[in-house]
């Protein structure tokens, strides 16, 4: 049998640098240095992150290869997310890992980071993987899509939002309530225990697959603002119902579009992907689509669901086999595209 390779994987498309080591299919270290001085601003600075990026990256992946028990002359090629993402972020990554691969005379693979969070499906876990085809939800601070996935290196968005993400959508609302950046965590957090229906908010109508949250903003932002007036400890009385509230009407925006995409293409196998779906209330309400409608759902890690590098390894492995290598002249893009 011929040896599986061993890849380098880097990360470092927004605020989080991380690099892993993929043996085969199998993860054997996945490091991750988040950058918590965003908090202190409400969002991602992207001059911050840069420069965050460039005082981590090292010791990022030398932790990745000492955790992996392995050389660095055992690595048979470094794969890097190419984009979608901060330019400024981006090009960190993409330097270090071109002078990497060229140091070390090894292949270099490009990695576009919306397809590596659909492919974290595919690390070995000793679980069943998606059959293809399948639709993956792609729910991220940047992204919404449906994608249809055809086999590993062919995709088509066949559903995207027209404005926010529903990340976005998930910290700007956090932000109105005057909770931490990253947000999404915490409305998860509070609102388990708090009423679903304790408030209404706008409810988006969008046509086919696409997706749109930033009327569903407005409308927090208006009602917030309308309550702190009549009653300014208005937050804190009722952040439990707000949460659950908010997170019910982003995730029934989520689920009609998939049930929709399901209906529209006759697929029942259904995979999510991205920081969104670290998300409980859509894990526990897209199982229950699942188990009445008889679709098979693929449901990530949750290490595997927001930013990391063990998705850019496995994807780098299946570019790996393929023999699809990059040359030293390939840049990143901001807006990368499949
Ligand atoms: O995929 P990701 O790590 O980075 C991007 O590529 O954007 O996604 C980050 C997004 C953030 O908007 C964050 O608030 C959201 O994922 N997120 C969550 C949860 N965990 C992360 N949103 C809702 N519930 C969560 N548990
Ligand atoms: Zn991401």
């Amino acid at each position: 049998m011929p040896k599986e390779p061993i890849i380098l994987g880097i990360e470092s498309s927004c605020d989080d640098t991380s690099a892993a080591i993929i043996y085969g299919r199998r993860i054997l270290s996945n490091e991750i240095a988040t950058q918590e001085i965003h908090s202190l601003y409400g969002g991602v600075v992207p001059e911050l992150a840069s420069r965050a990026h460039q005082q981590n990256i090292i010791p990022v992946v030398d932790t990745a290869i000492r955790e992996a028990n392995i050389s660095k002359e055992d690595i048979d090629a470094v794969a890097f997310t190419q984009g979608p993402g901060l330019l400024g972020s981006l090009l960190v990554g993409s330097s270090f890992a071109k002078a990497y691969a060229m140091g070390m005379g090894i292949p270099l693979i490009t990695v576009n980071h919306m397809q590596a969070h659909i492919l974290s499906h595919f690390i070995d876990e000793g679980k069943a993987v998606p059959k293809f085809p399948f639709l993956c939800l792609t729910v991220s601070g940047g992204h919404t899509q449906i994608v249809r996935v055809e086999s590993h290196s062919n995709m088509q968005v066949i559903g995207t939002t027209i404005d926010d993400a529903a990340g976005e959508a998930f910290d700007k609302s956090a932000k109105i309530l005057q909770l931490a950046y990253p947000g999404g965590p915490l409305i998860d957090k509070y609102a388990r225990g708090g009423n679903i229906h304790a408030f209404k908010f706008g409810k988006p109508k969008i046509k086919d697959l696409d997706f749109s949250f930033s009327g569903l903003k407005t409308s927090i932002l208006y009602k917030i603002q309308d309550s702190v007036q009549k009653n300014p400890k208005f937050i804190q009385e009722h952040l439990g119902d707000l949460c659950a509230s908010i997170q019910y009407s982003i995730v029934n925006i989520l689920l009609e579009k998939i049930q929709k995409a399901i209906y529209k293409t006759g697929i029942k196998e259904i995979a999510i992907a991205g920081g969104v779906s670290a998300n409980s209330f859509l894990r526990s309400e897209l199982q229950k689509l699942a188990d009445e409608k008889k679709i098979n759902l693929y449901i990530p890690k949750f290490e595997y669901c927001t930013d990391n590098a063990a998705m850019i390894a496995i994807s780098g492995y299946f570019k790996y086999l393929e023999k699809e290598f990059a040359s030293q002249n390939e840049v990143p893009s901001a807006s990368l595209s499949f």
